[in-house]
């Protein structure tokens, strides 16, 4: 069976969501997919929606790390060096060019609007140049499509929880582009909580993978910090009281002249993360009886979250999938696969698609 043919050339069927909903067949086989919502710049050639063929990554990270995190007209104005040359690099890896696309995806939103306002802008001139369709992606939609690249077999529903820099969402897919939002951050994200926590024992930007590393060395049963409930929504999470504990943990000590273990700090609070999230992922399996779990985002890359996910969804039965971790944080391959579900169910932008730092996850653009 032969997966080859080229734009618009008709393909044998092999899952639900390679036809759309008007039973038509895939129009979009291979897509550039752009990334610039934060730190950093990508770009990616998605062939099929989840065969990734390219997938170039630019790190801004040593440059913030010296200002102790993400400066955003600096992240703009490095978006604005280095974008053509990641496209180029992702191009060339997988062997292709621009004419041989059949459109481009971009994240839109959100985001720092000047880092999204870069991609949207070079998405758009590669789309007038070439004469190409575009699509403005959802950043958090293509955190949950990352799964979809790493499992072939994976189609909704399922429950997804996306813990990021700026998002903790408890969501179901409910189909492809359709999401019910079940609980989400009242407060700090769980990966801004890892931040600020880093900062404050003094591991620095990105905190994170910095403050994972910390704890691999620490007791999680050292220090009890609090395991914070939301009042109304069971499903919602909340993470600024955890980030206040630890702050006065270490305050209290400095004041009383005790000594700290900053390993054992790092291995306590990255258990109160992991039991929240994992607590709030099974209540919300339970409830709606979800056969699938999956997690997504940059702090989905974290082991210990990970094993913890993992060993609760197979307690369950509840079948657990991840993304591989490069393909948690920020890449453009996740971008590309969001795009092609979107092209698929008839979306596409014209020449009015904007950035949108606070665009909600389902909101029109
Ligand atoms: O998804 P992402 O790359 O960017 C956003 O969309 O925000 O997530 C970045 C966040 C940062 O807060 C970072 O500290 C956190 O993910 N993160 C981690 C790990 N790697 C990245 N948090 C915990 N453990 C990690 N290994
Ligand atoms: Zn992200």
């Amino acid at each position: 069976m032969s997966r080859q043919g080229s734009f618009g050339q008709e393909v044998p069927a092999r899952r639900k969501d390679e036809q759309n909903t008007q039973g038509r067949k895939i129009l979009a086989r291979k897509i550039l997919a752009i990334e610039s919502s934060c730190d950093e710049t990508a770009a990616a050639i998605v062939q099929d929606g989840r065969t990734v063929l390219s997938n170039v990554i630019s790190t801004q990270i040593p440059i913030h790390t010296l200002y102790g995190g993400v400066v955003p007209e600096i992240a703009s104005r490095k978006h604005t060096e280095r974008i053509n040359q990641v496209i180029r690099e992702a191009l060339a890896q997988a062997g292709t060019a621009l004419d041989e696309m059949d459109a481009v995806a971009v994240t839109c939103g959100p985001g720092l609007v000047g880092a999204l306002l870069v991609g949207v802008a070079e998405a758009k001139a590669l789309c007038w140049a070439a004469k190409k369709p575009l699509v403005g992606v959802h950043h958090i939609e293509g955190h949950i499509c990352a799964n979809y690249i790493a499992n072939p077999e994976l189609e909704p529903p399922f429950l997804c929880l996306v813990v990021s820099g700026g998002h903790t969402h408890l969501v179901r897919v409910v189909d492809y582009g359709v999401y019910e939002i079940l609980g989400k951050t009242v407060d700090d994200a769980a990966g801004e909580a890892f931040d600020k926590v880093a900062r404050a024992i003094g591991l620095g930007y990105p905190g994170g993978p910095k403050v994972e590393e910390k704890a691999k060395e620490g007791d999680p049963e050292a220090i009890a910090f609090p395991r914070a409930k939301v009042d109304g929504n069971a499903y919602d999470f909340s993470f600024s009281g955890l980030k206040s504990a630890v702050l006065n943990y270490i305050n209290g000590c400095r004041m009383k002249g005790i000594p700290f273990r900053e390993a054992d700090i790092a291995a306590s609070f990255q258990a109160a993360v992991v039991d929240a999230l994992v607590s709030h992922a099974m209540l919300g399996a339970e409830t709606y009886h979800e056969e699938k779990m999956a997690i997504a985002g940059g702090v989905a890359s974290n082991g210990a979250f990970r094993t913890a996910m993992e060993e609760a969804c197979r307690k369950r039965g509840i079948a657990f999938f991840s993304p591989p971790p490069i393909l948690c944080t920020d890449n453009a391959a996740m971008i590309g696969c969001a795009g092609y579900y979107d092209l698929l169910r008839g979306r596409q932008d014209d020449w009015a698609l904007n950035a949108y730092p606070s665009l909600k996850l389902g909101e029109a653009r």
